[in-house]
């Protein structure tokens, strides 16, 4: 791929993932991008690597401006293999590299390589690199979001190289902001990187904070945020650190999500009033089946609004399969500042509407109870107490968001 200077001498030499649908377990249907950086100084420097399969793209890329032997720096940010997957083949080429790593990273580096022989300087916040006209300085951030990750800061040019903090999974042409712009909208971009940080970054919130306050608190003059995936913030970015400051610190909107699954459709037609009811209160809201929908936008949607009503049939005295499944893995993303109720239908025991409370309850969210659990089909009267707690559920959502 054709290299692209994005500050003096400094060339994005990644790789463009136009098809990849499944990133580890998550869809990506607008494809993605592995950032990396090459800075072409008195000491080249490669900042990141891309996944081991576009190898062979971020070297011819690097070719078009040096020859790949005369690295003499390779800085990993973040070991996970689709930034530093493709550090063997560039090793073999540039033998003598120093390698610039966390010690979390240098250790978990150790378990997925052979790294004898490779030259390593283990840094921490504060340490620099002088590559010539240019000052890299390291900067810690340590579950953002792994125990080694870590971002590189290069004074002279007011650039962030953020590894995947303040990325989007999303392949483009352009590689800024402003170019994607071009072509889509403010909204597409801001559900990327809303998408990414529900799935990748919605239980370091607090980390976050206290990241995006140590920055400021060191003065860092941020001219432009490069991430290791999507676009870079070239035309302002403010944007992406507010938007992320906002999201640590609770923003959704003020709406439901209805997210349901259903056997034969009584769950399904419950869905219906429960909707009408929270739409009869002037609030938005959407509704998603799960069996239809991927997990990982359902929980981008639970992230995106301020209420979720969860919708569980009873399968033999529990919750549906995909139920329970979708929210043991919100538990594993630690949610925060939302309020949820839940519904469903059963046969001839009910059961999963509780179990559903208990998942909140472990989970430390605000619940409206006790929803509403019918049997077989909902009759009218059911469908009413339906549409009275969408009512109901609608109103408190309402008052919870005031607190943020
Ligand atoms: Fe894009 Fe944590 O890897």
């Amino acid at each position: 791929m054709k290299p692209v200077e994005i500050k003096p001498n400094i060339y994005w030499v990644g790789a463009i993932d136009w098809g990849v649908r499944d990133f580890h377990g998550y869809v990506t249907p607008n494809g993605t991008t592995y950032n990396n950086y090459l800075i072409a100084d008195d000491q080249i420097t490669l900042v990141d690597c891309v996944k081991d399969d576009f190898a062979k793209y971020t070297i011819e890329s690097i070719q078009n401006i040096v020859d790949p032997g005369k690295i003499e720096n390779v800085v990993i940010n973040h070991i996970e293999p689709d930034h530093a997957g493709s550090l063997a083949p560039i090793m073999e080429l540039a033998p003598k590299a120093t390698i610039y790593i966390t010690a979390k990273g240098k250790a978990g580096l150790d378990r997925y390589m052979d790294t004898s022989g490779w030259r390593f300087r283990v840094v921490k916040t504060g340490d620099t690199l002088h590559t010539g006209n240019k000052t890299l300085t390291f900067l810690n951030t340590p579950m953002l979001h792994w125990p080694d990750s870590m971002m590189t800061y290069i004074e002279e040019d007011g650039l962030l190289i953020s590894q995947d903090a303040f990325g989007q999974h999303y392949a483009t042409a352009g590689r800024f902001d402003d170019e994607f712009l071009t072509c889509c909208s403010v909204a597409e971009l801001e559900d990327a990187v809303l998408d990414y940080y529900a799935n990748i970054l919605m239980p370091f919130g607090s980390l976050i904070k206290g990241k995006i306050a140590e920055i400021e608190k060191l003065g860092l003059k941020i001219d432009m945020i490069a991430p290791d995936h999507g676009v870079i913030w070239r035309s302002d970015p403010g944007k992406v650190l507010n938007m992320y400051l906002d999201m640590a610190n609770g923003k959704a909107r003020e709406g439901v999500v209805i997210i349901y699954d259903t056997m034969w459709k009584s769950t399904a037609l419950m869905a219906q009033p429960l909707m009408q009811g929270i739409r009869d209160e002037n609030m938005e809201v959407k509704v998603i089946k799960l069996r239809a929908t991927p997990m990982s936008i359902a929980v981008k949607e639970f992230w995106k609004y301020r209420g979720c009503l969860l919708g569980t049939p009873t399968l033999n005295n529990i919750m549906y399969p995909s139920v329970a499944d979708f929210l043991t893995h919100l538990r594993g993303l630690r949610p925060k500042n939302r309020i949820v109720g839940a519904f469903g239908s059963y046969g001839w025991g009910g059961g999963a509407v509780k179990e559903a409370y208990g998942e909140f309850d472990r989970m430390g969210l605000e619940k409206v109870e006790p929803g509403v659990e019918i049997k077989y089909r909902p009759s009218l009267e059911d469908e009413q107490s339906c549409y009275a707690f969408g009512k109901a559920f609608a109103k408190e959502v309402r008052k919870y968001h005031r607190k943020f």
